[in-house]
């Protein structure tokens, strides 16, 4: 298919990941952990929308129904001739309701590791959006890059949805927030949605799911080594943990071992003993006065918090200082 005249797709050739080296590193360690990177493969890919549409997972439904009440807050930000910058922009799903309505945003400009994702969302959205320049970068953005091409009369306005802040460990977040402002001039700002603290029973319900979608989706993990080592570890080995830790407020997830078992992964053999956790994965909540102190230490200030009316997810705009 020949790429129409306002789409551009750029590979900032992002370094790939070698799952099996990590995978073994990980599982060699004590206690083990695998990275959460690798939780997207197609079959986990799908998983994770399914997440998103489950009663008890609250976030995605949260921040959507943020967005659509302050659509017009939101739209004021944009100057005429500006550009929206999503970082990690997946299906671009919720940015929808954004591009729908503001129309000040000439340039789209989603930010993406997966080539593949973000070439087939960039095709559909100038598709759907035949007037907007969109400039697709194919990025790891959580190392420091540069936007190329782009020409702009209006302001910049970055967009970090999701909660994935909350899956970086703190510093990692502090250094994101540092990167971002870095790029932003004075009349540019960042919009980032943050799962605030909240009872535990509603966390730990949200990614305890009663169909066991969640619980597919980590042992999806189990799958994927034994597809790309040639192992047979059976899930029915594993099971599904996750558990509010209310002193590092964080939701972790690990894969519990069930039973005693060794594999041999490229030689090198890892042994699993029973009642032993898999780290898979943290997801970090926030109060908003916590989430206001570590952009403040990134010379950020906050300009606006935007809440559901439960106050369970925050999506804040913050500014350069
Ligand atoms: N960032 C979201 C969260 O932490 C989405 C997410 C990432 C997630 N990994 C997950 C949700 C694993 C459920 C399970 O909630």
């Amino acid at each position: 298919m020949e790429v129409p005249e306002k789409l551009r797709i750029v590979d900032m050739k992002p370094k790939i990941a070698h799952f099996r080296e990590e995978i073994i590193q990980g599982l060699s360690r004590t206690p083990k952990q695998i990275s959460p990177k690798f939780f997207y493969d197609r079959t986990g890919s799908e998983l994770f929308d399914r997440i998103t549409t489950l009663e008890e997972y609250y976030p995605t439904r949260k921040e959507r129904m943020i967005i659509r009440d302050n659509i017009g807050e939101i739209c004021s930000l944009f100057q005429k001739g500006s550009a929206l910058v999503e970082y990690g922009s997946g299906g671009s799903v919720k940015t929808m309701e954004i591009l729908d309505h503001c129309h000040g945003i000439s340039t789209y400009v989603p930010l993406d590791i997966s080539a593949s994702q973000l070439e087939e969302t960039a095709k559909k959205l100038s598709g759907k959006y035949p007037h907007l320049n969109i400039l697709a970068l194919c990025v790891d953005y959580t190392t420091r890059f540069e936007i190329p091409f782009l020409q702009l009369t209006g302001n910049i306005i970055a967009l970090f949805l999701g909660s994935t802040i909350g899956n970086f460990e703190p510093e990692d977040a502090s250094a994101f927030l540092w990167n971002v402002m870095d790029m932003l001039g004075p009349d540019d700002g960042v919009i980032i949605g943050v799962d605030l603290k909240k009872d535990p029973s509603i966390l730990e319900a949200a990614y305890n799911d009663s169909q066991g979608v969640t619980a597919m989706f980590n042992l999806n993990l189990i799958n994927r080594i034994n597809s790309e080592f040639g192992t047979s570890l059976q899930t029915s080995g594993f099971s599904h943990v996750a558990f509010y830790n209310r002193k590092m407020g964080r939701i972790e997830m690990h894969l519990e071992v069930l039973q005693d078992m060794e594999v041999v992964l490229d030689g090198k053999t890892i042994k699993f003993n029973r009642g032993e956790l898999i780290h898979t994965e943290n997801s970090y909540k926030y109060d908003p006065e916590e989430f206001e102190e570590i952009a403040n230490r990134n010379h950020l200030s906050l300009e606006k918090l935007w809440k559901d009316p439960d106050g369970y997810f925050g999506l804040f705009f913050l500014r350069r200082i």
